[in-house]
Formats: structure tokens, C-alpha cells, sequence
């Protein structure tokens, strides 16, 4: 560690003592975030955490929605957000009135996306549209967005979210790419959002068989957040904390990581004796890349950056996550 860092891991360690903080860190930070964090791990194991650990401050990092989940679980601690403009862009992909924002562009593309709902078109209009048809919203929504909807859901537990609902239609926002990894998976029908991952929809085919013949003897891991037919061409299909479970519990030696590249950080950690590949180079989360051990010292010395969520949407956003939540992992 050099000097500078080592003086800002002291000054954080002993902060975090004195304000009664714990750091939690999403799978994607920087390393040394994620060296320092108490608890590291996907949005799932996130939001128990942050429902249940016994704390005054919890320091998150991550991207905004994150944060807001935890303050939504938590409302009696403290959440900090050390830079408050690390968003989601698929969280932005959905609101709940007046026009959404719309993406026009995202670098790492061969093609760009394109959208087929109106800018105007809101998640009102959708339950409009479809009238007693349940929604369950991915995490990476907002606080708005989880009040009006029945249930969340991570990339680690979809399926399960759309199977524990009696109904038989099921919409799904935002991401078109879970969704369809839910249809694969449920026998009820799914109703998508056009919402995507920029980070994970840009992989093809083209990559995963560029990537096999590069490391013929790798396992491929794949994010539900990449497209189907990329899903379907690789060998275990979960979330960020599932691919460090299955390299782990794997005989395999090499593995090939179709997600954002923070993931090498402990998947190498934690199998010091296996060898990982990124599946594209450039798998990197802009938003997710934004905190620094700086920021993380900053909002605790000033205790700036808190997140709030306004109690009537807090209550109601609530309750889609403690249904999720309910159901065993
Ligand atoms: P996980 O819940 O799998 O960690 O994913 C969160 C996310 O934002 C993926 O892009
Ligand atoms: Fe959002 Fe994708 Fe970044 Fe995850 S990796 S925070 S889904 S933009």
C-alpha cells in the first residue's frame, strides 16, 4: 500500500470507530474499496445486511439505488452515499411519471440499443395497460418506482420473485435482459420493460466464442443482465456473488467472467490457485467506479451525502423489498 493510502485507511479506520459506521461495498467497487469495506457483496446480500447489522452509519458503496435501499430497510441509521452522482443508468430507464430519461448513446457498443417505448411512456402507463397484473421491480430502480410496485427482485432471485406470485402474468422491470432469463426460467408469463444494462447488454456471441477459443479450457460465467442468446451460450448463468460461490465450489481451473471487471478482485482473492478471464475487456461500470477510499474519508468526516427517502414512498417501497426479502435464499 503506498504511504498517501495507508494515511487515508487510517484516517477512515478510525472514523468508522468513532462514528459507530460500517463500510458496505458492492462487488464492482474499486479494490481498495472493497479492501476496506466490512462487507462486500451483490445487492442481495447487500440489503439483508443492511437490514440487519446494528450500526449507526452504514457508508455505501455503491450506485445510488443501492444506497436508497439501504436507507429504505434502515431508517433509523444514517446512509451515506460517497459520491452522489454514482447512478444506475437502468435504474433511470424507468419512472413513475413525466417523461423518463432517455439514453441516447453508450461507449462499447458495435450498435447501439434502441428503444421501442415512447420517452413519454412511465410505469403508470404500463400497469394501465395491463390492469391487476402484478410488477416486480429489479433493485436497480428507484425508491418511486418500489413503491408502486408489489415486489423486487435481484439478479439473484428472479425466478423465485415471479414464481412466489399466485398470478400468472407478471410484468418485469426495468431490464429486458432479466426478464427474458426469468421467462426462460418460470413458466408464467412475462411482460418486459425495454430497459438494459450497458455494461452487459454490449456482449454478443461474437464474444463468447472469441473468449472460448482464446481459453478453450474456461468455464463461461454470465450476468443475468447479458443478453439470452449470451446466457444460453454460457456454461452457469448468476449473480455477482454466485460466481464467486460456483468458482469456488468448481474443480475447474479457469473460468471466463461475463461481468464488470470489479468482480476479479475477489473471485482472484478468494482462488488464488485458479486463472480468470474478463469475456470483454471493457466491462466496466462507470457510475460503480466513482468512489474512492477520498470520497469514502470525506463523507465521513462531514457526514454530507446522506440519503433520505420521504416516508410515504419509504413505507411503500418498503414493503416490496421485505417481500422479497421474506422468501428463503
Ligand atoms: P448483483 O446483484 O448480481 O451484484 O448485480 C448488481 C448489478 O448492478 C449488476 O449490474
Ligand atoms: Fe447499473 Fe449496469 Fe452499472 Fe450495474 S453495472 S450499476 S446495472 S449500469
Amino acid at each position: 500500500m503506498i504511504q498517501d493510502q495507508k494515511h487515508l485507511v487510517d484516517e477512515i479506520v478510525r472514523l468508522k470507530e468513532q462514528r459507530r459506521a460500517i463500510i458496505l461495498a458492492h462487488n464492482y467497487q474499486r479494490d481498495e474499496v472493497q479492501e476496506i469495506a466490512d462487507f462486500t457483496g451483490d445487492s442481495l446480500e447487500l440489503s439483508r445486511t443492511a437490514a440487519s447489522i446494528d450500526c449507526e452509519v452504514l457508508v455505501f458503496c455503491g450506485v445510488h439505488f443501492m444506497a436508497e435501499s439501504a436507507a429504505i430497510l434502515s431508517p433509523n441509521k444514517t446512509v451515506l452515499l460517497p459520491e452522489m452522482d454514482a447512478w444506475c443508468p437502468m435504474a433511470d430507464m424507468v419512472e413513475l411519471s413525466g417523461p423518463r430519461h432517455v439514453w441516447k448513446a453508450f461507449p462499447g457498443y458495435d450498435e447501439q440499443p434502441v428503444f421501442v417505448f415512447p420517452h413519454e411512456f412511465t410505469l403508470r402507463d404500463m400497469k394501465a395497460q395491463y390492469p391487476g397484473v402484478p410488477v416486480v421491480a429489479y433493485v436497480n430502480t428507484s425508491a418511486a418506482v418500489k413503491a408502486e410496485s408489489d415486489i423486487c427482485c435481484t439478479s439473484a432471485n428472479v425466478a423465485k420473485v415471479v414464481d412466489s406470485l399466485p398470478e400468472n402474468e407478471i410484468i418485469c422491470i426495468p431490464d429486458r435482459n432479466l426478464s427474458a432469463w426469468a421467462q426462460k426460467n418460470s413458466s408464467k408469463k412475462i411482460i418486459s420493460w425495454d430497459g438494459f444494462c450497458h455494461v452487459h447488454d454490449r456482449i454478443t456471441l461474437k464474444d463468447v466464442a472469441k473468449a472460448r477459443s482464446a481459453h478453450p479450457e474456461a468455464l463461461v460465467m454470465a450476468h443475468p443482465e447479458c443478453r439470452l442468446e449470451v446466457l444460453e451460450a454460457a456454461d452457469h448463468v448468476t449473480s455477482t456473488s454466485g460466481m464467486l460461490r460456483y468458482a469456488k465450489a468448481s474443480s475447474a481451473p479457469e473460468f471466463i467472467v461475463g461481468t464488470e471487471l470489479g468482480l476479479m478482485f475477489r473471485l482472484r482473492r478468494e482462488n488464488p490457485g485458479k486463472a480468470f478471464y474478463p469475456l470483454r475487456s471493457d466491462m466496466i461500470c462507470p457510475n460503480m467506479k466513482k468512489i474512492t477510499l477520498k470520497s469514502i474519508l470525506r463523507v465521513l468526516q462531514t457526514m454530507e451525502n446522506v440519503i433520505t427517502v420521504p416516508e410515504d414512498i419509504r413505507v411503500r417501497a418498503k414493503r416490496a423489498l421485505d417481500r422479497m426479502l421474506d422468501i428463503p435464499s
